[in-house]
């Protein structure tokens, strides 16, 4: 018996290896942490493994896969979830169980596991990730086990009390902490004050890669991002091909001191219920601004007004932890059809938390000065009675034979 378990080195993954050690006596446990740019969180994060009790420690450095494999799709689907999410935990969880499954492989081991909680999402884009690439493998998952629960482990002050019997390194006290998930593309928040719709964060305290927006400059700072086929290749000017890993770790650089990308929602999770965080994406807001002001230059309109929707499903495929799911994939192939045409270079403007398109320029600009002016060249001014007569004709004749609410 092997388990490979997604380990981050925080609380809710580090108290279930003692735990796994007494519930399954004789089980060999390997770690397995993905480097995905979660600044200092992986430093001695193999002795913090062995220490916890692991048996192996696996390390991977996925930033490059993460960026262009992940986010990038991602990008070029312009997928938003309930308006305001852009979907940092959700879109890590999927290429973290990748890798896991390919762990156990390799290790061959007969089980995965996590250390998300029974109530959240976490559990199932992890779960429904291994399901769709290694069916055969078990999966543990500690904080939904009914002994868990009857071993006193019920939240993360109870963890901590046993993180501390238990001699496991960890940095929280019991004090209200946050919940925290960092990656490159972005860092959530959710626990402590958070949770009280009704009350402003705590920014100075939550904030940790950008900056309260009162501190930020009362000067604006200009951003542009060259695209090719709906994928980020520069930023000003510096070519970041085969590199998208620093593209996003550079414009998070410039968009934190600006306090861009900074949102506080409370969101429906999958599992049922209403949750709130507080989130901080950069560099992945100015992407998006810079990805909307040439999908508005380039795309034709029923196009664009199509993928707009099938975004929606996109976000939501992705929010649910259906990455791997078919409906995914063939949006995608619609997603990446769209955006061969995404070429060219938007200059954001970055300013006291906002990222504004101010130009944009592509060769596959479908603008045209002369059909947009006023001057009457280039089109026929008269077709447009013909067009009008007939595109109003049904609510014309609805007009003359029902009574219609003024
Ligand atoms: N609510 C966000 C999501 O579902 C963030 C979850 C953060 N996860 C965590 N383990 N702290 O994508
Ligand atoms: C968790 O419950 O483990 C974190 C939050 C989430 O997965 O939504």
């Amino acid at each position: 018996k092997k388990i490979v378990l997604a380990y981050s080195g925080g609380l809710d993954t580090s108290v279930i290896l003692p735990w796994l050690k007494g519930r399954y006596p004789g089980v060999k446990l390997v770690c397995f942490a993905a480097e995905l740019g979660q600044g200092d969180e992986l430093d001695g994060i193999e002795k913090k493994a062995y220490a916890s009790g692991a048996d192996e420690v696996v390390v991977k450095d996925l930033r490059k896969e993460f960026a262009e494999q992940y986010c990038f799709p991602m990008i070029r689907a312009h997928a938003v979830y309930e308006s305001d999410y852009l979907l940092g935990t959700s879109i890590a969880r999927p290429l973290i169980a990748k890798h896991q499954v390919m762990v156990a492989k390799q290790t061959k081991a007969d089980a995965v596991g996590h250390g998300a909680t029974g109530k959240g999402n976490d559990q199932v884009r992890f779960e429904l990730t291994a399901r769709a690439l290694n069916p055969k493998l078990k999966i543990i998952s500690p904080w939904k086990d009914p002994v868990f629960i009857e071993d006193g482990l019920t939240d993360r002050e109870t963890a901590i009390d046993y993180a501390k019997k238990h001699k496991i390194p960890i940095d929280q006290t019991t004090k209200k902490i946050y919940s925290r998930d960092r990656n490159l593309w972005h860092i959530s928040h959710e626990g402590a004050e958070i949770e009280d719709p009704a009350t402003e964060p705590n920014w100075k305290n939550c904030l940790v890669m950008s900056v309260p927006v009162e501190k930020a400059p009362a000067k604006a700072q200009y951003v542009t991002v060259t695209f090719e086929k709906g994928n980020p290749v520069a930023v000003d000017g510096k070519d970041f091909k085969g590199a998208g890993h620093e593209l996003i770790a550079r414009l998070n650089n410039i968009g934190g001191q600006h306090a861009v990308g900074q949102t506080v929602l409370t969101e429906n999770r999958l599992v049922g219920m209403k949750s709130r965080g507080v989130y901080e994406t950069p560099g992945g807001t100015i992407l998006y601004e810079a990805h909307k002001a040439l999908e508005q230059l380039c795309l034709e309109r029923d196009l664009w007004h199509e993928k707009i929707r099938l975004a929606t499903r996109y976000a939501e495929l992705t929010y649910n932890g259906q990455w791997f799911h078919p409906l995914r994939e063939a949006l995608q192939s619609f997603m990446d059809e769209a955006n061969k045409v995404i070429t060219g270079t938007v200059k954001v403007k970055l300013y006291k938390g906002t990222a504004m398109a101010v130009e944009a320029d592509s060769p596959q600009s479908l603008y045209d000065p002369e059909l947009a002016s006023f001057a009457m060249d280039g089109y026929d001014i008269t077709a447009a009675r013909g067009f009008i007569d007939l595109y109003g004709l049904p609510m014309q004749v609805r007009g003359m034979r029902q009574k219609v609410k003024k």
